[in-house]
This record gives C-alpha cells, sequence and structure tokens, in this order.
C-alpha cells in the first residue's frame, strides 16, 4: 500500500500518483490554502462533521468559497473505502486551495476554481508514546496571529517540529509571551492540582477537535477544567501534561526541556481520559 492509494482530486477519483498540481496553484506559490486530518477508526471517520465545519470555517475567515460538506463527507467515505480501508486504522487528508491562477497577491478571478485533494493513509502502529509518554522542548510562538485558520502556512510549525527532533523530543509546545500556546501540530494542557487547563479557544491556537473532545469527556468524568493561559513560568507546578490531537489521540508529557513532569510517568488524569477516549472510539 502507499504506492498504490487512490485519491480525489478536482471530481474524480484517480492514482495518487496521476495527481498533477499545477505550478500556478495558489497553495504551491502562496501556501493559500486550508486543510483537515480527519481519523478514520476500523473505516468510520471520527468526528467528521466537525472537521469539516471547521474546514468550512477556515474557508470563510479566508474568503474562500464554500464547498459542500455532504459532497465532501461522501467523498472522504470514497476514499476509505477504494483504498480498502475500512478494517484499517488510517487517517483522511483534505486540502483546498484557491485555485490556480497568474502569480499575483489578491484573489484571483471570481470564475476560479479551487483546488480540492483528498487523500488517506494508513496509520503505522504506536511506538509506545502512551505508556512511556514524551519530552517536549518549548520554543517561541513565531506564528500569524490568526493561528486559529486551519492553513498549509505551516514553515514555522515544521521549523520547531524538526527542532524537537533533532533533540530527541515528539513535540514543540510554543510559547507566546510567556503563555504556553500549543504543540507544532497539537493541543496542550496541563494538569494543576486535580484540574485540567488549557488554552482559550482564540485567534493564538487552533480549536483542536481531540481538544474539545478531551473537555467534553471532563464534563462526563467528573474532572475539573478550566480554559485559561498557562504561564511558562508556572508549568513546573503541572502534576500532569499532556498532548492532543487527531493523530496521536492523548500522549502523556513526562519531560520539558530538561525537567521532568511529576515522577516522569504518565499520571492518573490522562490515564482515566485515555481509557475514557478509547471508550468513544469504540462506542
Ligand atoms: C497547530 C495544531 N494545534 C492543534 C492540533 C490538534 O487538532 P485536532 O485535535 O483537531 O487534530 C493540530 C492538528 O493538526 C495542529 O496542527
Amino acid at each position: 500500500m502507499g504506492n498504490n492509494m487512490i485519491a480525489y482530486f478536482n471530481g474524480q477519483f484517480v492514482s495518487k500518483e496521476d495527481v498533477k498540481i499545477s505550478p500556478d496553484d495558489r497553495g504551491f506559490l502562496f501556501a493559500d490554502g486550508v486543510y483537515e486530518v480527519i481519523r478514520s477508526y476500523g473505516g468510520r471517520l471520527f468526528k467528521v462533521d466537525d472537521h469539516l465545519s471547521r474546514l468550512s470555517r477556515s474557508l470563510g475567515e479566508l474568503r474562500m468559497a464554500p464547498v459542500s460538506l455532504a459532497h465532501l463527507k461522501t467523498v472522504a467515505n470514497q476514499v476509505i473505502q477504494r483504498n480498502n480501508l475500512e478494517n484499517e486504522d488510517a487517517t483522511l487528508y483534505i486540502q483546498i486551495t484557491r485555485g490556480v491562477a497568474p502569480r499575483k497577491h489578491p484573489f484571483p478571478d471570481i470564475e476560479t476554481s479551487p483546488t480540492v485533494y483528498v487523500s488517506a493513509s494508513v496509520l503505522p502502529p504506536s511506538h509506545g508514546e502512551w505508556e512511556k509518554g514524551i519530552a517536549v522542548i518549548l520554543v517561541p510562538d513565531l506564528r500569524w496571529g490568526r493561528c486559529d485558520i486551519k492553513s498549509v502556512g505551516l514553515l514555522p510549525n515544521v521549523l520547531a517540529s524538526q527542532q524537537a527532533k533533532e533533540r530527541g523530543a515528539g513535540e514543540a509546545v510554543f510559547v507566546r509571551d510567556g503563555v504556553i500556546t500549543e504543540g507544532s501540530h497539537t493541543s496542550f494542557c496541563a494538569v494543576f492540582e486535580g484540574q485540567l487547563v488549557t488554552h482559550p479557544a482564540n485567534h493564538h491556537i487552533l480549536a483542536g477537535i481531540t481538544r474539545r473532545v478531551v473537555l467534553d469527556l471532563c464534563v462526563t468524568l467528573g474532572i475539573p477544567f478550566r480554559e485559561s493561559p498557562i504561564p511558562e513560568r508556572n508549568l513546573t507546578g503541572a502534576s500532569e501534561l499532556m498532548v492532543l490531537g487527531t493523530t496521536s489521540e492523548i500522549v502523556p508529557v513526562v519531560r520539558v526541556n530538561d525537567w521532568m513532569v511529576g515522577d516522569g510517568k504518565p499520571g492518573p488524569i490522562s490515564a482515566k481520559l485515555k481509557r475514557a477516549f478509547g471508550d468513544l472510539v469504540a462506542a
């Protein structure tokens, strides 16, 4: 698999290798596009409507033409089926750009069709991130002021993630004005005296779908929580830290830069959430 994947590209299902992106595509030239990553558990797309409504919001914020979410959902399920992923754990990728037009910064003609691409990948098995937890590094948040838009302009995230990799860490976590915002591709939360704390869903973070699921699970499980900024200087006082995301689900953080979180093992609230998350996915 991987070589012979079927993708959807501008109205057609084609072999992924046959997808040809124009060099004049605004996604290629300007990162003028948005995307989503949706998890498929045994062929079922998890929280697909939430992902599609976030996609629709991202399009709207960038003043791109709306798309039919019902159609996109059908396409998404088709891509899973056509790649025989009904019994696999996989991720579905959707990208929409402002289309192909001569390279000029302002929006192209109103008739320019967006480029729409949907593909799927089999998820490799996890490598014990859950059992052992991961290390993270803290890096300055050099991103723009609209991190709530899921844009394909991910250069600061790429650089931060590479830095983490080079330092043997599993994720880079951004710090803006002394406050922890989120990871390069995950949401971030901390536990202080039994209360889970995560950055408010404003322009400085992506409103993570997994973050929302975790906050809803806190309600169900009776875990107190608060959406408020976490000052970097308070981080050492946390008993547990976690990163959250569609692909990684809930991953405990056991080391930050050179210090250990709690006793260096995944904590009880992380364990509780992880179990409840598993139940939700199975349901
Ligand atoms: C910057 C950023 N924050 C948070 C997340 C987690 O969001 P979700 O749970 O919707 O996957 C992602 C996922 O890609 C991300 O890129």
